[in-house]
């Protein structure tokens, strides 16, 4: 979620928006929306629409969007490839309670034995 405070009145959807309002925006949700994406609840690694607003827009758009896609990368590679068959051990996710930074309390996690295997530079890493 971020937020801002409205420069001028608008109406949006039906809603108006004063100068001033403070506006919350759900970047979340709005990464969700079916009308922008093909099955938008599926963690898909092969996606290519690329309109998603996770690192925001505009002026704002993140500085560090791509160290964290570096780093987002390096990991989840790292994390797939050490922990062979890896897989949910919950039924249901229990959400923190937090609508600025969304995600899960905790992640019960199953795996086989972990192998090992050389980092992306030839040695272990964790
Ligand atoms: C997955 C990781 C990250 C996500 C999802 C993320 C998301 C965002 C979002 C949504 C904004 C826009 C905020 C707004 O419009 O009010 C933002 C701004 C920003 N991010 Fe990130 N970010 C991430 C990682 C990073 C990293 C690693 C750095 C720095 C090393 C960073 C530095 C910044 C800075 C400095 C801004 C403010 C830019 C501005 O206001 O002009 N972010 N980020």
């Amino acid at each position: 979620m971020v937020s801002r405070w409205a420069y001028s009145d608008f109406e949006i959807d039906g809603k108006v928006i004063k100068r001033g309002d403070s506006v919350n925006l759900m970047l979340g949700s709005a990464n969700r929306d079916q009308e922008q994406f093909v099955n938008p609840d599926e963690l898909n690694f092969q996606r290519e629409e690329s309109k998603h607003c996770g690192f925001g827009s505009g002026i704002h758009f993140c500085l560090g969007a791509t160290l964290a896609r570096a780093e987002a990368t390096i990991a989840l590679n790292t994390l797939i490839n050490r922990l062979p068959n890896l897989n949910l051990k919950e039924d249901a996710i229990e959400w923190a309670d937090n609508i600025v930074f969304h995600g899960p309390k905790h992640l019960h996690l199953t795996f086989s034995s972990p192998r090992d295997v050389k980092g992306l530079w030839g040695h272990d890493h964790v």
